[in-house]
């Protein structure tokens, strides 16, 4: 199960500004940054790993366009500028990230295929800790670290529901890291073409109208993974009362807490736990 376990009792160099500056006072807590990139933004925060709020504001630069790795990388770089923190960085992205190579590119440039992440990101935010995930995988640990109970019992399907579907596998709150369930076929195309939030808003889908096909992908996944439990998470989850209530199919589906918060503070968790891929 995951916890999270206090590495040390020292606060890294630079939080003392960075909580002094948002008017707390978290001196003797532990923190880290995370960072969340997207396909329209690229976000992040310090975090508290003691509870997994923010002691900052949160910081929001729209993601640059092409989303090359170098021009994200000073995105990320331009953060952690803003937030004047010289302590650990995590970072996820809408990628697979096997051993700290982004190994595939989804709303991101085709660019970060076969990138050393973990190398990229040091030569921009050079001389600490560096961490890098998934963005769906960085939002699961975060629900099981701050979120529901029920992330932490059994075999859980964590979705997030945004530009595409990410999906993390949880078993008594570990992860199986990079599954991409989003990009699977459901009837004749993947499940992310038929029912991520980006198609409910291009295709301008009422709320019972995308909770259809929501329905349809999360009654596969049923079949083939019974899970006890769906946590959906993403933007529209801040909706859930909305959609959640209209689906049909036979598995519970709980909305995650910690919401579009959840991609910053799992990042964060990567880098304290040291548990990126
Ligand atoms: C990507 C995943 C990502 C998900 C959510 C998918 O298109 O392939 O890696 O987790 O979108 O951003």
């Amino acid at each position: 199960m995951l916890a999270i376990v206090p590495q040390s009792s020292q606060r890294p160099r630079g939080v003392r500004k960075c909580v002094e500056s948002a008017g707390m006072d978290h001196t003797s807590g532990n923190y880290c940054c995370g960072i969340d990139i997207g396909g329209s933004g690229v976000k992040g925060a310090i975090v508290d790993m003691d509870t997994g709020e923010f002691a900052t504001d949160r910081i929001k630069i729209a993601t640059p366009q092409p989303a090359t790795p170098e021009a994200v990388a000073e995105t990320v770089a331009e953060i952690v500028r803003q937030l004047e923190w010289d302590g650990p960085v995590g970072i996820c992205l809408p990628s697979v990230v096997k051993e700290q190579v982004a190994m595939t590119a989804a709303n991101i440039d085709d660019a970060w295929i076969g990138t050393d992440v973990h190398e990229l990101f040091s030569e921009h935010v050079p001389g600490r800790d560096i961490a890098v995930l998934n963005d769906a995988d960085a939002a699961g640990l975060a629900e099981v670290a701050f979120g529901d109970e029920i992330c932490r019992t059994g075999a859980v399907m964590f979705l997030t529901f945004g530009t595409g579907i990410g999906s993390a596998l949880l078993m008594d709150g570990d992860l199986f890291p990079n599954t991409e369930l989003g990009h699977m076929f459901v009837g004749k195309k993947e499940a992310e073409h038929q029912a991520s939030s980006a198609v409910r808003d291009r295709e301008e889908l009422s709320y019972s109208q995308w909770a259809k096909r929501v329905d349809k992908v999360l009654t596969e996944y049923a079949r083939l993974f019974n899970p006890i439990a769906f946590v959906v998470g993403g933007g529209i989850s801040r909706k859930a009362d909305k959609w959640v209530p209209l689906l049909t199919v036979d598995t519970p589906v709980i909305p995650a807490k910690l919401r579009n918060r959840a991609g910053i503070v799992g990042a964060a968790m990567a880098v304290w736990k040291h548990v990126a891929p």
